[in-house]
This record gives C-alpha cells, structure tokens and sequence, in this order.
C-alpha cells in the first residue's frame, strides 16, 4: 500500500486521516509526546492492525486517544473525582490515566485487562481528527516493538513506509518522551511510566503518589506488573548501552580509557569537546532538559546501526523532566550503568 504523507497544515487533513480511521485503518498521528500509530479503539480488527504494524506483544495495552474529558466517561467507569482534576490541570497535554473500562472497550485494546488507560493529547489537529472520526484513537508509540520511539514523520515512514494508510505530518514532537502514566484504579494513585507531566507535578494535585517499580528497575518479562509494557526491553538501538553516571570530568576519564573503534558516546552538548575523537552524538543541553527530551529518540534512532560495538551514554540527573529522561535511557540501556566516580 501506498502510505499517504498528510501535512498537518493541510486544511482538508482531519477529514482524511479521520475518515481513513473510520473505515478501520491505520494512521500515524502526531502529538506533543511522540508520534502514535492509530486506528479506531472500539474496533477489533482495526486495533488488531497495530499490533501486526509493530510487531507488539498481545497483552501490552494501548492508550485511548480522546479530545476532551468529557468523552473519559464514554470508555471508563467509577472515575473518581480526582481524575476530572487532573484532567483540568493537565489535559490537553501529556497525562495518561488508567480507569475501569466500560464494555465498549474491546480486550483487545485494553490487552485483556479491565482497565483501560485514556488520555487527551495536547495537538489542536489530532484532536480535530479524533472529534471528526467520532471515536477514541487507540495509539501506541509508533516505533517498531522495542525500538525508539517515534518523534517526526520521517521516523514512523522509516518503520512503516508502504504499511500503513497515512501518516499526519505535524512536524517534531515538543515534548519527545511519551506521556506520564498514573494508575487511578487503586486506593493510592500509582505512577506507572514518568514524562512531561512530574512527578511533582502530580503530586502537587494528588497529594499523594506511589512510584511503581517498573519506573526504577528491571522486570523481569514473566513478572506481573501493573504496566505490560513496562517489562519488555524498550527504546533500546541494536548495541549495548552503557550509563556512565558522575562529574563531567570522571565520566569522561572513564569513557576515553574504555573506548574503542566503532564505539559512540551520546552526551551533552555541553560535553562535546571531551570527547573529540570518540565520535560523540549530543542529544540536547543539561543546561535545558527539555532540550534533552526532546532530542533523546532522535539520537538513539541514529544509535540504531548494527556497526556502532556500544554506546556510552550520558543522563541528566534530578527530578523534573530529567526523571523521564532518566527512565527511558535506563531502560534503552537495560539498566547498565557505571558510576565513573567510584572507578579508581
Ligand atoms: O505519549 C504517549 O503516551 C504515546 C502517544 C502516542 O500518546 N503513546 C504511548 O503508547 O506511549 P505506548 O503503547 O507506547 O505505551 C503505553 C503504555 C504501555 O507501557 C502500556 O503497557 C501502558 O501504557 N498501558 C496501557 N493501558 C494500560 C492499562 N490499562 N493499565 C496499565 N498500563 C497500561
Ligand atoms: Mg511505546
């Protein structure tokens, strides 16, 4: 199939992304996290379209994609009130809630479970077409399973060209890491995967916040967790990944005396000129985490080449945005990390 690349500018684009989802196929959307790869959420062949583009294990969940709050009670139920908080302070923007699901919700989309997560993206044209499809856009990030994830149109043509319907064109993704999960469905709220929304953010409204462990270790993939998604290696380029954590200095001594042909450095820009010879790739400025976010899947698609031997990697420290970025480099590198401080 041919795949139709749709500038988000394009007057006419939310009337064709938007009916191309009602006859049930795929569509590529942008949003401020990254890109997702949509389809009508309430239709199971068309649901099942995406977990065949990505090549997704069955019982990780996708997220629903509505334009308002006012649709969370159309898909959930017992919500409670602290949600349409949320949805207040945060939305549009990058919140994910996970709520009992009504009926309408296929299992498919829900991964079998009987929640389901919902969340209303901060783009004017996505929400255009979700409105005009008339029904919720089951989205996952747009990369292929495992890979980074997708943050400008030439990232999902390069995973899906001649796969799937269109891809809407709405240029970068702001944000560059996918959105904050948080699990509403217990009697404490959970923290399920961290972005653009904080975690001090959330706290601020919620008052109160349970950091799962999925966010800061290793599962092992038979585990149960509360997340499916959180288990699987992720964002991860086809070589090994090392975190080298400590001062500019340290980590740099470190880095050059372990370095070898066909190894690259991903750091700060604020780091280039220690490694100059080392083939380094700058994601953004620590100066500027958000410069970080949003250039991070970028750099490790770049990383994704079968020659690069390992990847030394550089992570912003702190909370913020930072613990996103933390979260996602943690995992692209499957928890590998030296701390150059304590080498001698
Ligand atoms: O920013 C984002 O959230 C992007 C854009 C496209 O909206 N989407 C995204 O989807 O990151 P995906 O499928 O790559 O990640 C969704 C995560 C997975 O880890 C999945 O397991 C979890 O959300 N999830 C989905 N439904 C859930 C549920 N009912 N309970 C717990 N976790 C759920
Ligand atoms: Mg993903």
């Amino acid at each position: 199939m041919k795949t139709l690349r749709l500038s988000a500018l394009d007057a006419e684009t939310p009337f064709i992304a938007a009916e191309l989802i009602r006859r049930g196929e795929l569509v590529a959307i942008p949003t401020e996290t990254v890109y997702g790869l949509g389809a009508n959420g309430l239709d199971e062949t068309a649901v099942a379209k995406i977990f065949e583009a990505k090549g997704r294990p069955q019982d990780n969940p996708l997220i629903l994609h509505i334009c308002g709050s006012e649709q969370m009670a159309l898909f959930c139920h017992d919500i409670p009130e602290i949600a349409y908080t949320l949805a207040e302070t945060f939305w549009p923007g990058p919140l994910t809630m996970v709520l009992p699901a009504r009926d309408c919700v296929p299992r498919r989309t829900t991964g079998g479970l009987s929640t389901v997560a919902v969340r209303c993206p901060d783009n004017a044209v996505t929400r255009e077409i979700i409105r005009l499809a008339g029904v919720p856009i089951a989205a996952p990030s747009a990369n292929l399973s495992g890979k980074p994830s997708t943050t400008t149109a030439e990232h999902v043509l390069h995973d899906h060209d001649g796969k799937i319907a269109a891809v809407v064109d709405g240029g970068a993704c702001r944000v560059g890491v996918e959105s904050t999960i948080v699990d509403l469905t217990e009697d404490r709220p959970r923290l399920l995967r961290p972005g653009g929304i904080t975690p001090e953010q959330l706290t601020a409204v919620l008052g109160d916040l349970v950091i799962d462990k999925a966010v800061t270790a290793q599962i092992d993939k038979d585990a149960v967790v509360k997340a499916p998604g959180m288990k699987y290696r992720h964002y991860a380029p086809a070589e090994p990944v090392t975190i080298v954590s400590g001062s500019r200095e340290k980590a740099a001594a470190y880095i050059r005396r372990h370095f070898t042909p066909g190894d690259r450095v991903l750091c700060f820009e604020e780091e280039l000129p220690l490694y100059a010879g080392c083939n380094p790739l700058a994601y953004g400025r620590e100066a500027d985490v958000n410069t970080l976010s949003a250039g991070l899947f970028s750099a490790l698609r770049e990383l994704d080449d079968p020659k690069i031997h390992q990847v030394y990697a550089r992570c912003p420290v702190g909370g913020g945005v930072a613990y996103a970025v933390q979260n996602r480099l943690k995992k692209a590198a499957a928890f590998h990390i030296v701390d150059a401080e304590a080498e001698v």
